[in-house]
């Protein structure tokens, strides 16, 4: 995955025409602009209502609806860690206490340090488990020290942003 860019409306209305034929485009054009910006800008309420021909209020409903939307530039790198049954029959809750205890951040208490961890339900690595999602690469089998490395790798990509 391509590392989030700035804001560019002309990027963002190519992304949403690139989609917008789509059955049900609205999900896939949020999704794409959150990839590419990191999240979706409010200014593109207006350009996707218009491009699909939907109220604004269709297109807020739906980017509010889902969490996993971010109507905000992130503050910084978002790693997600996987709490579901098979991760957790792996040992992820556990190996989540660990990291709080061992880092002082709290998973699903916003940034720290320039990253976050949010958790998530099911990355479909299950037999891997437990696994976190960072920068659209899938980490199985984690262990304390990869979590810690992984964390620490997002907060030098935070800084570098
Ligand atoms: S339960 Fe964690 S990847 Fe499926």
């Amino acid at each position: 995955m391509e590392q989030p860019i700035a804001w560019e409306e002309s990027l963002a209305r190519d992304l949403i025409s690139d989609k917008a034929e789509l059955e049900g485009p609205l999900l896939p054009i949020l999704h794409a602009l959150q990839e590419r910006f990191g999240y979706v800008d409010p200014r593109a309420v207006g350009l996707i209502a218009s491009a699909l021909n939907v109220s604004r209020a269709e297109v807020f409903g739906t980017l509010s609806f889902y969490k996993d939307f971010k109507k905000q530039k992130p503050l910084g790198r978002t790693i997600k860690l996987c709490l579901a049954e098979a991760c957790q029959a792996r040992g992820a809750n556990a190996l989540a206490a660990r990291f709080e205890q061992a880092s002082g951040c709290r998973i699903d208490g916003g940034f720290s340090g320039g990253v976050e961890i949010e958790t998530v339900y099911c990355l479909g690595n299950c037999a891997l488990g437990p696994n976190a999602l960072y920068d659209g690469e899938i980490f199985g089998a984690l262990t304390d020290e990869a979590l810690a490395a992984l964390h620490a790798r997002a907060a030098r990509d935070g800084v570098a942003r």
